[in-house]
């Protein structure tokens, strides 16, 4: 059996969506509606309370863990760090516990904000230095998890996009509707097409790999180039879009310059070929876009 929480967020659903068909699944929520679909069930979770998570694992008996629950609003948790350190550290520990307790295997979904976010290329063995309250506590998460399990699989990913991608449903939005889109050509990442994720992590799953993996597209874009890429797919105007600066801006709207990470040593481990953005978008479009 395999468990997936936060399998009502974005990238949770997506999981699901992937894992489901191939493996006996189920799928945790906090306040959104159940997930339940033919191959995915569907059970409440809230990671603070570490006896509820005790009381799924009993119920579920799962093999193995995929940790997507957590919250990753930049804003809310730096103005909430011990609410952010609750989620998605102690909450992270609590899944690790129980994931000893009841010998299961573990993969946490991490972050590309556990750097710095100035060089970029951020490799699986680099010191994370995270810039924000997010970060931190995601690192904070990697680093409690890892005094609980030594079989332990990070994770780290970074703009992961995919279908219900909140940022694509809103450039869709802005740009069918005519409006010009300011895009940053000073920003960078390395973008994750969601079901590309969930392949490494299935090649994570059955090589029973553990360490620190670096799960994100190949290709290392701002964030010009890849709504650019977006319209280009998906034939939207792309003249609507437009290059500026985020000089001034990058306090205001916790901008991290460059937050790609280097994924070679992974790709070479788990065996999968690493989309670019454009054939991300390519496999979006063929399975019926955002
Ligand atoms: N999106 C990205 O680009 C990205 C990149 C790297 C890493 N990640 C990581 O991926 C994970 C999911 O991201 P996402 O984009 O899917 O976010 P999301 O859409 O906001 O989903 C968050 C999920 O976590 C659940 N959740 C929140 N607080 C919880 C709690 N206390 N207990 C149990 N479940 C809780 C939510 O449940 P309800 O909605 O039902 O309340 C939802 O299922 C996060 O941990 C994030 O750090 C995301």
């Amino acid at each position: 059996m395999l468990l997936i929480t936060g399998g009502s967020g974005f990238v949770g659903q997506n999981l699901a969506g992937y894992f489901g068909p191939r493996r006996q699944t189920v799928a945790t929520y906090l306040t959104h509606a159940p997930v339940d679909t033919a191959s995915a069930q569907s059970v409440r979770l809230d990671v603070r309370d570490a006896e509820a998570v005790f009381s799924v694992f009993e119920r579920v008996l799962p093999e193995v863990v995929i940790h997507a629950a957590g919250n990753k609003n930049l804003v809310f948790c730096e103005e909430h760090p011990d609410e952010a350190h609750r989620i998605n550290a102690l909450g992270t520990r609590n899944v690790a516990r129980a994931c000893r307790e009841f010998g299961a295997s573990m993969i946490y979904l991490s972050t590309d904000l556990v750097f710095g976010c100035v060089e970029g290329g951020y490799r699986e063995d680099d010191v994370p230095r995270p810039a924000l309250a997010y970060g931190r506590s995601k690192l904070e998460g990697e680093r409690l998890a890892l005094e609980e399990l030594n079989d332990l699989a990070v994770c780290r990913s970074g703009g992961i996009f995919g279908r219900d991608s909140p940022l694509l449903k809103w450039l869709s939005a802005e740009v069918e509707a005519g409006r010009s889109v300011e895009c940053f050509v000073d920003v960078f990442n390395t973008p994750t097409y969601v079901e590309n994720l969930a392949e490494m992590m299935d090649a994570v799953i059955r090589k029973r790999l553990v360490g620190v993996y670096h799960t994100v597209g190949r290709e290392r874009v701002s964030r010009f180039e890849f709504f650019r890429s977006y319209a280009d797919t998906f034939g939207l105007d792309a003249s609507l879009l437009s290059p500026v600066s985020s000089a001034g801006l990058k306090e205001k709207l916790l901008l991290q310059p460059d937050a790609s990470l280097s994924a070679e040593r992974t790709a070479e481990r788990l065996g999968v070929a690493f989309n670019s953005v454009a054939e991300g978008f390519v496999r979006l479009k063929a399975s019926g876009g955002v």
